[in-house]
C-alpha cells in the first residue's frame, strides 16, 4: 500500500497538475472472500400443494367462547363466516401438530403505526403488524419450508391462476365468499380498487406503483370471483411474486373508496391517505388478528378474526391464538425483552447484544428457542446518484455529479476496513465483509460474480488526487476546481435509529476522516430515515437492505431504475426520469431478461450477471453483512424450526403465527390483555 508514495504517477500529482493515475498504482479487485454460513437448524420440508390449499372439511370448529357469542346470535355460525371453500393449512408435517386455542403473543417493535390505509402506502409500525393485517394477492414468506420440486408463490386471497396459451395474460381466481374482518363480502372490487385508485393512481404513494408490473401492463376484473392480467411481454413469470406482502394486499374498498377523491369531491389525496388513523379502531382487515386497541407509544393490542379465511386441515378455524399486541418501544428493545422473558418474539438483528443473548441463551432456564439464519443483513452506504431529485443548489449538483463517478466510489469503498468495521460490530465469526449488491448467503449467488475491491486506502487517496481534490490547511481535502472549488470535501449521511447503524457510522466516519473527507452525521429517530430518503434531499445514507437483495424476483422493480423511485439511491420524479449511467441500462436489460425467464437456472445465471455489474460499478458501497436469529418464547409450539429472519418476506409470515399455537396448561403464564374481546362484536 505504500507503493503509491513512491510512483511518477504521484510524483505529478503532488505538482497539482492533472495526471492519470496508472493500474499500478491501484489494488484489486481480489476473489471475494466468502464467508462460513454461522449454523442453521435444517428445516422440515412440505410440499406445495400440502402446505396450503383450498378445499373444503366435513366440518369446522370455533374457540368456545366464540362458539358462546354464536349463541347468543352475536355472529353468524362459523360455517357461515368461513368462506364456502377456505384454505385448509396443513399440520401433518408440523412438529407439534394439531393446535389448541387461546393464548396471547407479545411482540414488541420500534416502529409506530401511521394508520390502517396500507394499500394507499401507509405502515403499521412493521416488526409484523403488516402481516397481521395485510393479505396478498399470493403470500410467499412460507415459501422457505417448500420442498425442491415446487418452489413458488402459495395462493392467499387468489387461490389459484393460469397463463394464456401466448403468455400475454393471466388469470387468477379470487377466493370465493370469504369476508372482511367487519362480515362485509371480499371481492374483485376491492381488488379493481386497489389497482385503480391505488397501485395505478400516480398521486397514491402506495407500495408499489403500476409501472413495477411491466410497462403496459393492464388489469380487469372479469366477474366478482376473477381477475385478468394483461402483460405487453410474454410469460413475464416473475411478476406473480411481486403479487405478495406489500405490494399487492388489497385494503376494505367498502370502507375506502368512498373516502377517495375519485369519488368524494370533498376529499383530497391527503385526507384519503391519512383517512384511517391508527385510533380509528376496529381496523377491518382479511388478516388473522384485527386492530382493537391503540395507546400512542405505549401498545397495538389485536385480536382474532371471526371471519379469517383459513383453517386448520381438521377444520379449526384459524387463528390458533386469540390475542397478539405490539408493545411500541424499541428494536433493540424487542430482542433485550424476548431475551428476558418479558415479550415472545424478536429478530435479533442489533450484532452489539448478539454476544450477551448467547450468554443468557447457554444459561439453564433459558425461556426461548433461538435459531440463527444466512446472512441475510447486510449495511451498505448509499450515494444519491439524482441529478433531477431532490438537488436543490449548485453544491447539491457538484456534489452528485461527483457520486456518479465511479473513481470517487471506488476511493470510498477501498478506504473501507470491513474486517475491522466487522469486529467493531460483534466480536466474533458473524459479521463478513460486503461488497454491496446481492445478499451473499441466497441459493443462487456465487462468489465469483463479485468485484471485489479491498481495502487499500493509498488507493483511495490516488483516486481522489486524480479527481483534483488537494489536501487543505486542516488536512482536510478541498476541492480543486468547480463551484465548491477551495470548499472542503465534506457530505452528510443519514441514518437509522438501530444502535448497529450508529455503531457502523461511527466506525465509517472515522475511516472517511482518515483519508481527509469529513462526513456530517445525521441519524435519525423512530423511522424518520425513510422519509428523509423519499425526499431524496441527502447526501449519503447508511441503510440495510431488505428483500430485494435476498429474494430479487420479489421485489425486482427496486434493483435498477425501472420507475423513478426506485433504486432509492437514485430517483427520478413523477416528470423527470433519472439520467442513466451507462451499466444501468445494463442492469435493465439484465433485469427485463429476469422477469420474463421461466427456467430457474437461467435467472440464477442473469441475477449473479446482475451482481458482477453491480458490484463492478460499485453502484452502491457495501458495507458488512450479518447473520440474524429468530427467538421465540418456548410457550409457542409449532414455530417452525429453522424459520429464517429474511427470506421472501420477515419472519413473521415466515412462521405462519396463525398456525403457531400454546398448550391449555401454559395460557396462564402471560395473561391475555383483551379477554373475550371479538373485534367488531363487543
Ligand atoms: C422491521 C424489523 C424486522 C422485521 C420487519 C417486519 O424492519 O427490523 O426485523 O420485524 O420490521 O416488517
Amino acid at each position: 500500500m505504500r507503493k503509491y508514495f513512491f510512483t511518477a504517477a504521484t510524483a505529478a500529482l503532488l505538482t497539482g497538475f492533472a495526471a492519470s493515475v496508472s493500474a499500478d498504482d491501484l489494488k484489486g479487485p481480489i476473489p471475494y472472500p466468502m464467508p462460513k454460513q454461522v449454523a442453521t437448524t435444517k428445516p422440515i420440508l412440505v410440499p406445495y400443494d400440502l402446505l396450503f390449499h383450498y378445499g373444503t372439511l366435513p366440518k369446522y370448529f370455533e374457540p368456545a367462547w366464540v362458539s358462546e357469542l354464536v349463541k347468543a346470535g352475536k355472529l353468524p355460525p362459523v360455517e357461515q363466516r368461513l368462506p364456502p371453500v377456505p384454505l385448509i393449512v396443513d399440520t401433518s408435517m408440523t412438529a407439534d401438530g394439531v393446535g389448541q386455542y387461546g393464548g396471547t403473543l407479545r411482540h414488541v417493535i420500534g416502529g409506530r403505526p401511521q394508520g390502517w390505509n396500507w394499500i394507499a402506502g401507509q405502515n403499521q409500525g412493521y416488526g409484523g403488524t403488516e402481516h397481521s393485517t395485510m393479505m396478498c394477492l399470493v403470500r410467499t414468506g412460507p415459501m422457505w419450508m417448500l420442498t425442491p420440486e415446487k418452489v413458488e408463490p402459495l395462493p392467499q386471497l387468489a387461490k389459484s391462476w393460469e397463463w394464456s396459451k401466448d403468455g400475454h395474460d393471466l388469470t387468477m381466481h379470487l377466493i370465493e365468499g370469504a369476508k372482511w374482518s367487519d362480515g362485509a363480502p371480499f371481492n374483485a372490487d376491492d381488488v379493481m380498487f386497489a389497482w385503480d385508485d391505488n397501485i395505478a393512481d400516480p398521486n397514491v404513494p402506495a407500495w408499489t406503483k403500476a409501472g413495477a408490473f411491466g410497462d403496459g401492463t393492464s388489469l380487469q376484473k372479469i366477474d366478482d370471483n376473477t381477475i385478468k392480467w394483461t402483460f405487453k411481454d410474454a410469460f413475464p413469470v416473475t411478476t406473480i411474486y411481486q403479487m405478495a406482502l406489500n405490494n399487492f394486499c388489497p385494503g376494505p374498498a367498502h370502507i375506502l373508496k368512498p373516502l377517495h377523491p375519485k369519488y368524494n369531491k370533498n376529499a383530497t389525496y391527503d385526507s384519503y391517505l391519512k383517512a384511517l388513523p391508527p385510533d380509528h379502531l376496529p381496523a377491518v382487515t382479511m388478516g388473522p388478528w384485527v386492530p382493537v386497541a391503540y395507546k400512542p407509544d405505549q401498545i397495538i393490542v389485536m385480536r382474532r378474526n371471526p371471519y379469517f379465511f383459513e383453517v386448520d386441515d381438521h377444520g379449526n378455524q384459524l387463528p390458533y391464538l386469540d390475542e397478539i399486541s405490539f408493545k411500541l418501544s424499541t428494536w433493540e428493545d424487542r430482542t433485550i425483552e424476548t431475551v428476558a422473558g418479558t415479550a415472545d418474539y424478536t429478530n435479533m438483528e442489533d450484532p452489539n447484544l448478539y454476544l450477551e443473548s448467547l450468554k443468557k441463551a447457554a444459561e439453564p432456564g433459558f425461556p426461548n428457542n433461538l435459531y440463527w439464519s444466512v446472512r441475510s443483513l447486510s449495511w451498505r452506504v448509499d450515494f444519491n446518484l439524482s441529478t433531477v431529485c431532490g438537488v436543490q443548489s449548485d453544491a447539491d449538483k457538484a456534489k452528485r455529479d461527483l457520486f456518479r463517478k465511479f473513481d470517487f466510489r471506488r476511493a470510498i469503498s477501498q478506504g473501507v476496513d470491513r474486517d475491522s468495521m466487522s469486529q467493531s460490530l460483534v466480536r466474533g465469526p458473524f459479521v463478513a465483509p460486503f461488497a454491496g449488491g446481492l445478499h451473499v448467503e441466497t441459493d443462487f449467488f456465487k462468489p465469483e460474480s463479485v468485484v471485489y475491491y479491498p481495502y487499500d486506502p493509498a488507493t483511495s487517496k490516488a483516486l481522489l488526487k486524480q479527481l483534483g481534490f488537494q489536501p487543505g490547511s486542516d488536512g482536510n481535502l478541498v476541492w480543486g476546481s468547480g463551484t465548491l472549488k477551495g470548499q472542503p470535501l465534506e457530505f452528510t449521511m443519514t441514518y437509522g435509529s438501530h444502535p448497529a447503524y450508529a455503531l457502523l457510522a461511527d466506525s465509517f466516519i472515522s475511516m472517511m476522516h482518515e483519508l481527509g473527507i469529513k462526513i456530517v452525521p445525521q441519524p435519525t429517530q423512530g423511522d424518520g430515515e425513510q422519509d428523509i430518503q423519499e425526499t431524496c434531499k441527502w447526501d449519503a445514507m447508511l441503510w440495510r437492505g431488505d428483500r430485494p437483495y435476498t429474494v430479487p424476483l420479489a421485489q425486482l422493480q427496486d434493483l435498477a431504475p425501472l420507475s423513478p423511485k426506485a433504486p432509492q439511491w437514485h430517483q427520478g420524479t413523477a416528470d423527470k426520469p433519472q439520467e442513466l449511467l451507462p451499466f444501468e441500462s445494463t442492469l435493465i436489460d439484465i433485469l427485463n431478461k429476469v422477469r420474463t425467464e421461466p427456467d430457474g437456472a437461467k435467472r440464477a445465471a442473469l441475477l449473479n450477471q446482475y451482481n458482477h455489474v453491480f458490484t463492478q460499478n460499485i453502484y452502491t458501497v457495501g458495507l458488512v453483512t450479518v447473520p440474524a436469529a429468530l427467538i421465540t418464547n418456548k410457550r409457542f409450539k409449532d414455530v417452525p424450526a429453522g424459520a429464517p429472519v429474511l427470506a421472501w418476506q420477515w419472519s413473521e409470515d415466515n412462521t405462519i403465527r396463525e398456525r403457531m399455537w400454546i398448550k391449555p396448561e401454559d395460557q396462564a403464564q402471560v395473561p391475555e390483555l383483551l379477554p373475550g374481546e371479538m373485534p367488531g362484536v363487543n
